[in-house]
């Protein structure tokens, strides 16, 4: 080879490594796709319309977030329920809404005024809905630690340590 070619094929070798470097770099400095919301629902059409009926005229927003709907004038730390079927099954809620005393299935840190109420006095088919809706809010696995942290500082006050 003579010199000036050497040159040649020295230049080529270092363009095409510079290439492949940024390529690379590109690579593992690419962020997510942002992955969208995590919460969904798993009911049929006739149980989101009778639940979600039900959740309005029981006024369940003014305490709880659902689809991040919230009472604007809400101060009632109680959790939110989007993907709250992902930590509790339906029979769970069946049972809680028809406790005559909902504080024996979970304890409570708030002032009785704030206190999740008995919904015992209902129909035994609403309170069966309420629950079939409650247990069809899901969130995917990737948040789902997160909802359950959320959910445990909510109910205790104190920060999430995972054991
Ligand atoms: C007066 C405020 C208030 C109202 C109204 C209310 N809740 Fe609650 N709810 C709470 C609080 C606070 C808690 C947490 C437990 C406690 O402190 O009693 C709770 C707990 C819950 C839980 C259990 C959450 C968990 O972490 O597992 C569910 C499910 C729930 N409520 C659903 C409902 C539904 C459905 C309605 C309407 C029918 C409703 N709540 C109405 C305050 C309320």
């Amino acid at each position: 080879m003579r010199t000036g070619e050497k040159w040649i094929w020295s230049l080529i070798a270092i363009i095409a490594l510079w290439a492949v470097g940024r390529a690379l770099w590109q690579l593992g400095t690419q962020h997510e796709p942002d992955p969208g919301i995590p919460f969904y629902s798993t009911a049929t059409p006739e149980i989101t319309r009778a639940g979600s009926d039900l959740y309005r005229q029981l006024n369940c927003k003014n305490c709880h977030t659902l689809w991040t709907v919230r009472d604007m004038f809400q101060s009632v730390p109680a959790p939110a329920l989007d993907g709250i079927g992902s930590l509790r099954d339906e029979q769970w809620f069946y049972n809680y809404f028809s406790a005559a005393d909902p504080q024996t299935i979970l304890p409570t840190r708030l002032k009785p005024q704030y206190r999740m109420p008995s919904y015992a006095h209902l129909d035994e088919q609403e309170r069966r809905t309420l629950a079939a809706y409650m247990a069809s809010l899901k969130v995917q696995d990737w948040y789902l630690d997160e909802t359950r942290q959320a959910e445990y500082e909510k109910l205790t006050g104190k920060p999430y340590r995972p054991q």
